[in-house]
């Protein structure tokens, strides 16, 4: 498949996937693991695919050139994903330079222990290509240390690696010819579950890229389809998304065994309802939930209310695994409370309160427990923690 004329896509559209990072991640909508050729007086291949993926990869190189007229090639983030066919392809062309950061070599060889021809890059480093060049800018932290990304002069293409990523399988390159509403939701999960625990980095590499001034004709991601329609706008949610999104939602999550937490969840909602008509609502049951989209909805939501029962003192277990998940996304100015039914001890408010203050949020209240089932008055008083939690805003 064509990019521009001197670029080939060589990667592999995976219609089948539908967990990453082992089942951290869901792909609903599957993946591709995104590899480009570019032909000048020297040809450079830009990243390899997930192991499981090798045949198929060299057989697409092979399709175009030669394998030992690869020059060069440029590994810009070792997660296997993207390395993986890499040991493969050096056992045929073993002398062929890899051009990768300072953390790009360690990781590489850590993972693939071999002293393959390594040559560090720092960014403006440059490579002459013939009629174009490939400048490199470091991007640590986006997610992994060694990660960066690569820019092609004359084409005016930037290789971005997992950054403006989304997890889709598409016969399509593009971002003008797929789904508008698949592609702007793949691209936000994807940044949620991926990116934004560093956004503090993503903020002042943007920064650092607009300074750069360079002309943007296409951003060629490692996963899904490329930018040449929206770029502006990619760029510019990532902005957005990086200072941090505040709708005017609010998420109540909860788990339940016998429905007391469940009752006392939708009753807060009718109190949100009756004191701020125009807040989306949302509820999850965390244990029928998908993770990395429940992710999604906490991101850009103002505030959140967890609920769980007490249990043997303890939360229930989605609950508290979504807490910790919560926390790793770094989110800021957001409010919480907390909810929940109890039997003979009420710890469950302690700990999701806990969980939440760890996890960034502003505690709007000090949470509501109910002993056993809750009753017309506690159901009441649920409502009315809804109405206070909606008036904090
Ligand atoms: Fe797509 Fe961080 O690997």
């Amino acid at each position: 498949m064509q990019i521009k004329d001197s670029i080939n896509y060589v990667g592999k559209v995976d219609w089948e996937l539908r967990a990453f990072h082992g089942e951290e991640l869901s792909t609903f909508n599957g993946t591709s693991f995104n590899s480009y050729l570019v032909r000048d007086e020297k040809n450079v291949l830009i990243d390899t695919v997930w192991t499981p993926f090798t045949g198929e990869f060299i057989k697409n190189i092979e399709k175009i050139i030669d394998l030992k007229d690869i020059d060069y090639i440029v590994s810009q983030h070792s997660e296997p994903d993207h390395s993986g066919a890499l040991a493969h392809l050096m056992m045929k062309i073993p002398d062929t330079p890899i051009y990768c950061t300072k953390n790009g070599k360690m990781a590489l060889k850590g993972h693939y222990h071999k002293d393959w021809d390594f040559r560090e890059v720092k960014t403006g480093d440059t490579i002459e290509l013939g009629k174009k060049s490939l400048s490199f800018i470091e991007a640590p932290m986006l997610h992994w240390p060694d990660t960066m990304m690569s820019y092609l002069s004359g084409d005016n293409v930037l290789f971005s690696n997992d950054v403006f990523g989304q997890h889709i399988a598409s016969e399509f390159l593009f971002d003008d010819l797929v789904d508008q509403a698949t592609l702007e939701y793949e691209a936000l999960k994807y940044y949620v579950n991926i990116i934004s625990p560093f956004s503090k980095k993503v903020e002042k590499k943007l920064e650092e890229l607009l300074a750069m001034n360079l002309q943007i004709d296409m951003i060629c991601p490692a996963h899904g389809i490329s930018w040449r329609a929206n770029i502006e706008k990619i760029i510019s949610d990532y902005a957005l998304w990086a200072k941090g999104v505040n709708k005017d939602k609010i998420v109540i999550i909860y788990d339940t065994m016998y429905n007391s937490t469940r009752k006392m969840a939708e009753s807060i909602a009718q109190g949100i309802k009756q004191s701020s008509p125009q807040t989306e609502i949302k509820i999850f049951k965390s244990s029928n939930t998908d993770k990395s989209d429940l992710l999604v909805e906490v991101f850009n939501a103002k505030g959140i209310l967890v609920g769980s029962p007490n249990i043997n003192a303890s939360l229930l277990t989605s609950v508290s695994s979504i807490l910790q998940e919560i926390k790793i996304l770094n989110l800021s100015n957001k409010k919480a409370a907390s909810f929940g039914s109890y039997g003979w001890s009420p710890a469950n408010i302690k700990m999701l309160n806990t969980g939440l203050e760890e996890a960034g949020f502003d505690i709007a209240s000090p949470g509501l427990k109910t002993q056993w089932v809750p009753d017309k008055d506690a159901l009441t008083k649920a409502e009315e923690l809804g109405k206070e939690f909606a008036e904090a805003f």
